[in-house]
C-alpha cells in the first residue's frame, strides 16, 4: 500500500482530533499501521471547509485464537459543536460496511467506558450492539471497559 502526503495530512487531522476528544491517544505509527493495512475501514467527516471533525479508526483482527475474523473500533470520536448530528453512527456504519463486505468479517467488537452515556447510546440503542463482558480496570486511570459486539447479518 502507499499512502499520499494528502493521507498522512489526515491522519494528523485524525490525531488531533483524538487528543482533544479522548484521553486514549495513540502514536503517529499506530494511525499509519492502521491506514497501510485497512485503508477501507478509516472514516472522517468535514466541514464545510474540509476541516476533519471526526473519524473512526479501524481495524481487523485476522490472527486470533478460538475467534472468526471480525472487525475492531479502535477509536471513534467527534468535535464538540458537530456531536448530536447523526456524524458517528454514519462514520461507525460506514466502517462496519466495509468490514464485512470487503474483509467478510462476521462481527465488529470495541471496548468503552462504563461511564460514557454518549458512547453507550450511540453503541447499544442506535447501533444494537450487544454488551459480551466487563472488563475491570481496562482502562489506564482504573476505570472498567464493557466488550460489545454487533454480529453481521450473514446473509446480507
Ligand atoms: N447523551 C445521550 N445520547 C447521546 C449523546 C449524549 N451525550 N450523544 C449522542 N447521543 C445519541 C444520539 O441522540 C443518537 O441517538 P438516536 O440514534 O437515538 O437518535 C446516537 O447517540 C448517535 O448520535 P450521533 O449524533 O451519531 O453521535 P455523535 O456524532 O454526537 O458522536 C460520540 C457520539 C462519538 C460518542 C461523541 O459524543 C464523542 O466524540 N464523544 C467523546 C469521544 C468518545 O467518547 N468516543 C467514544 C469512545 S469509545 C471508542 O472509541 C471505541
Amino acid at each position: 500500500a502507499r499512502i499520499t502526503l494528502d493521507q498522512i495530512e489526515d491522519l494528523l487531522s485524525i490525531q488531533h482530533c483524538n487528543l482533544t476528544n479522548l484521553p486514549e491517544n495513540y502514536q503517529m505509527k499506530y494511525y499509519l499501521y492502521h491506514a497501510l493495512s485497512w485503508p477501507q475501514l478509516t472514516y472522517v467527516a468535514e466541514d464545510h471547509k474540509g476541516r476533519i471533525v471526526g473519524y473512526v479508526l479501524a481495524k481487523l483482527e485476522e490472527e486470533q485464537e478460538k475467534e472468526p475474523l471480525h472487525g475492531h473500533i479502535t477509536s471513534v470520536s467527534v468535535m464538540r459543536k458537530y456531536r448530536r448530528l447523526g456524524l458517528a453512527e454514519k462514520l461507525m456504519a460506514q466502517s462496519q460496511r466495509a468490514m464485512h463486505e470487503v474483509f467478510q468479517a462476521k462481527y465488529v467488537s470495541l471496548h468503552v467506558r462504563v461511564s460514557n452515556k454518549a458512547a453507550l447510546h450511540l453503541y447499544k440503542d442506535t447501533l444494537h450492539y450487544e454488551i459480551m463482558e466487563i472488563e475491570k480496570k481496562y482502562y489506564a486511570d482504573g476505570e472498567d471497559a464493557y466488550s460489545m459486539k454487533l454480529f453481521f447479518d450473514p446473509s446480507a
